[in-house]
């Protein structure tokens, strides 16, 4: 456990709320739930003793430990209740930017100044959210870029320009504890790091299988085996690019560059640049996706299932 964090407060208790609660409780922190809507905190409740469940199954937790995880989280509709006694507090209401304002504005009224306060924006720059709080350095977003929160790895660490270092270092410690992998921004930057990349490439993906150049099944196979076969073995782009450059005998990353800027100026230029996917396109997509999964013969429900237990296999580095 992180030295001085002992106590968190999860503000909403929705989706992703419950799912740190859960994540927060089984790595031995006090955990303090708060929503305003009484029955998200009884279905928040239900999900999280099912979560637990589900972690035992699979052995990730003992059944003891998901006891005492269980025993560890309170649930309250008052946010000062919630805050006040805590030493951490991450926050996940909706999407919304005045109401993330006025929560981040009402939290830092009621918590100790040295109280770090995150939120799970999905996309905010935090310099518009933490305008309005009383220690804006002490306030920093903690996306969860994967879920379920409580099973997958990655968290985007992203700073506003009124964060202190010490909030991003203490936030992505804290991460590192409970099973995290902090991504650490420098600067911020609409929509972070892993959502800006995989949305430029679905726009590539939605395109090609749109315009019927080729099926949702092909493109998911190709990006499939090709994640697999570099980046299992930790073989990132960047890392990719400055071996491909070596092995041509010319010289790592700035000879793949120049390289690249020779070959590739037609390829960009041909590259999907709408920003509101065309009717056609859509309907295309939508329609490659549907045979794709009719083929398999399973249902959309059956398809979550199958997901959530892969997950699983992944979430023993989470567990361990
Ligand atoms: N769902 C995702 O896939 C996902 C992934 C990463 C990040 N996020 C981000 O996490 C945040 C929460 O998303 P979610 O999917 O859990 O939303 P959600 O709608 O499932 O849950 C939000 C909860 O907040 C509660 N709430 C509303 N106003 C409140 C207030 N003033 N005080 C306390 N609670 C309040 C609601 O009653 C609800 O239970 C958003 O910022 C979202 O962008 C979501």
């Amino acid at each position: 456990m992180n030295g001085r964090i002992k106590r968190i407060a999860c503000v909403g208790a929705g989706t992703i709320g419950r799912s740190w609660a859960t994540l927060f409780a089984g790595k031995g922190y006090e955990v303090f739930l708060q929503d305003v809507d009484k029955n998200a905190l009884e279905s928040a409740r239900g999900i999280i003793g099912s979560n637990f469940r589900t972690l035992t199954k699979y052995e990730l937790i003992s059944n003891a430990g998901a006891k005492r995880a269980i025993a560890r989280i309170e649930y309250a509709t008052s946010l000062p209740d919630a805050v006040s006694q805590s030493d951490f507090v991450q926050e996940s209401v909706p999407e919304f930017l005045p109401l993330k304002q006025k929560i981040f504005s009402k939290i830092s009224s009621l918590v100790h100044p040295d109280v770090i306060i995150a939120s799970s924006s999905g996309g905010f720059p935090m310099s518009k959210i933490q305008a309005a709080a009383k220690v804006p350095g002490r306030c920093v977003v903690v996306h969860p870029c994967q879920i379920p929160v409580h099973l997958t790895r990655l968290v985007e660490i992203v700073p506003g320009r009124l964060t202190e270092p010490r909030t991003v270092k203490a936030a992505s410690s804290l991460m590192r504890e409970v099973g995290k992998q902090p991504l650490i921004m420098k600067r911020e930057v609409q929509d972070y790091i892993v959502n800006r990349l995989q949305f430029t490439l679905f726009r590539e993906a939605v395109d090609m299988v749109g315009k019927g150049i080729v099926s949702a099944e092909e493109i998911d196979a190709a990006l499939c085996e090709f994640a697999a076969a570099s980046f299992c073995i930790d073989l990132g782009p960047f890392l990719q690019a400055h071996i491909h450059g070596g092995s041509h005998g010319v010289g790592g990353i700035e000879a793949c560059m120049d390289y690249y800027a020779k070959i590739l100026p037609d390829t960009w230029r041909s590259l999907a640049k709408w920003t509101r996917v065309p009717q056609s396109v859509k309907l295309g997509a939508e329609s490659s996706v549907r045979h794709m999964v009719r083929k398999r013969g399973v249902s959309d429900k059956d398809l979550v299932r199958w997901r959530d237990r892969s997950m699983l296999g992944l979430a023993r580095i989470v567990w361990a």
